[in-house]
């Protein structure tokens, strides 16, 4: 297949607004696509030239044709918690996501829920994933058996808890060690999956919980690891009380084996100088969520002092304290977040965060994130005209740079005009 429209990659992380050297521009683009992956990305006329002649053309001008996006923090058992009246974290959790997440041991309901999911990221654009499941076995199982079946390369784990949660959501150490090992066995390796060892936060496991998760993590340092950290006050106090020997909250990870650079360290919000250390230092990955941080009143996530640290970051949904799948949405809110702060996130930034950047965060850019030859075929289709609030500002639209903060600011899943996953266009025919 031959896709011919304007394409954008990155290679770097832009040094300012117009660092051309950071991605390629193709204005009359041509991306060969054979056996789902990346053959080649160039000019239309060099592509057209090397691909068989009969290779089916696909003409996507005038819309500018991107990586797939990466949402490397969301939850699959919130989607129907998403957009519920809460003050805080903590309330938010007690009040509308322990309950909802208690659903999750059916099957049935997991498997329902999980056709619904992966509809939603197409939709918005995004091809790869991070993802929390439920405590039980089986969210994992109908996540995976979902994402397999439609070829995505996702993240998930099936979440770790056995303290301060209902017991329906609880299941012990010895059991979270079992059935992640299961979960590992069953899927990991799979089709396009990665299984990630998933403890949710300090709060909801036992010191002998999260020391059976950093005994996985050693026995399987090529598996990711996801929790949260510091993403609010009274979540940082009941830590503090819960782990009166660590000397923070990051240290509770820290000596539980939880830090590397697979860690995916949900908001960071609230940290010392000698936490963002301990996390540049073990090359832990710092994830912005602005949607979820602001819906939840949790704080403003400080991009600059953590790379000032030299931490590693990424920049994800957190659905459902996040309000809204679309990476675009995401990009919106966390300018603004970052503009409070008198930090500034140029447009050529953030679309490098949402595609290599979030990519490298999650190592796996040899895979995902740019159109580089050998690279999985997972694509995005833009349209900065989609509706009509866009289509006026896009009259006055010049470069590429305005077009991408059109996209940022006013764009969502309208705007994504079509997806691909493994070189098969998903979004048209959903
Ligand atoms: N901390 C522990 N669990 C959660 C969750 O589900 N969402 C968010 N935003 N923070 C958490
Ligand atoms: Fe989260």
């Amino acid at each position: 297949t031959l896709l011919h429209g304007r394409f954008l990659t990155f290679n770097d992380r832009p040094e300012a607004i117009d660092d051309t050297a950071s991605y390629r521009y193709e204005n009359d683009g041509g991306i060969w696509v054979e056996d789902g992956l990346i053959r080649q990305a160039g000019t239309w006329d060099a592509v057209r030239a090397a691909a068989p002649s009969d290779a089916i053309e696909i003409d996507h001008r005038p819309h500018l044709i991107m990586p797939g996006f990466v949402d490397p923090h969301i939850h699959f058992p919130q989607m129907q918690v998403i957009g519920s009246y809460a003050a805080n974290l903590l309330e938010w959790l007690n009040t509308y996501t322990f309950v909802e997440e208690q659903r999750f041991a059916d099957p049935d309901h997991a498997a329902r829920v999980a056709t619904h999911f992966f509809d939603e990221l197409i939709r918005h654009g995004t091809t790869t994933a991070a993802a929390y499941c439920s405590v039980h076995k089986a969210s994992a199982d109908a996540f995976f058996a979902e994402a397999t079946l439609r070829n995505l390369r996702m993240v998930a784990g099936k979440v770790m808890m056995d303290r301060n949660a209902p017991g329906p959501l609880t299941d012990t150490p010895q059991a979270a060690y079992d059935d992640t090992k299961a979960v590992i066995a069953d899927w990991h390796g799979t089709g396009r999956n990665h299984v990630a060892i998933t403890p949710r936060f300090a709060i909801t496991s036992s010191p002998a919980e999260l020391e059976l998760a950093g005994a996985l993590t050693a026995e399987h340092p090529e598996l990711h690891v996801q929790t949260h950290l510091a993403e609010n006050h009274g979540e940082i106090a009941f830590t503090r009380e819960l782990y009166p020997e660590a000397i923070d909250y990051t240290d509770v990870y820290a000596r539980s084996g939880l830090l590397g650079p697979k860690s995916l360290l949900g908001h960071c919000i609230h940290l010392s100088d000698r936490e963002a250390g301990v996390l540049a230092e073990s090359g832990s990955v710092a994830v912005f969520c602005p949607t979820s941080n602001l819906f939840l009143g949790s704080g403003l996530f400080d991009n600059a002092r953590l790379a000032g640290h030299g931490v590693r970051t990424a920049i994800a949904t957190d659905v459902g304290g996040g309000t809204n799948y679309s990476m675009l949405r995401t990009l919106d809110e966390g300018y603004k977040v970052l503009q409070l702060q008198g930090q500034r996130m140029t447009p050529l930034d953030a679309f490098y965060r949402i595609t290599l950047g979030n990519a490298r965060a999650l190592s796996l850019a040899e895979h995902i994130g740019t159109l580089e030859p050998g690279s999985d075929a997972d694509l995005v289709v833009l349209d900065a005209s989609a509706m009509p609030a866009m289509a006026i500002k896009a009259e006055r639209v010049e470069t590429l740079v305005e077009e991408l903060f059109l996209l940022q600011t006013l764009g969502d899943d309208r705007a994504i005009a079509e997806v691909y996953v493994a070189g098969e266009a998903v979004k048209s025919g959903l």
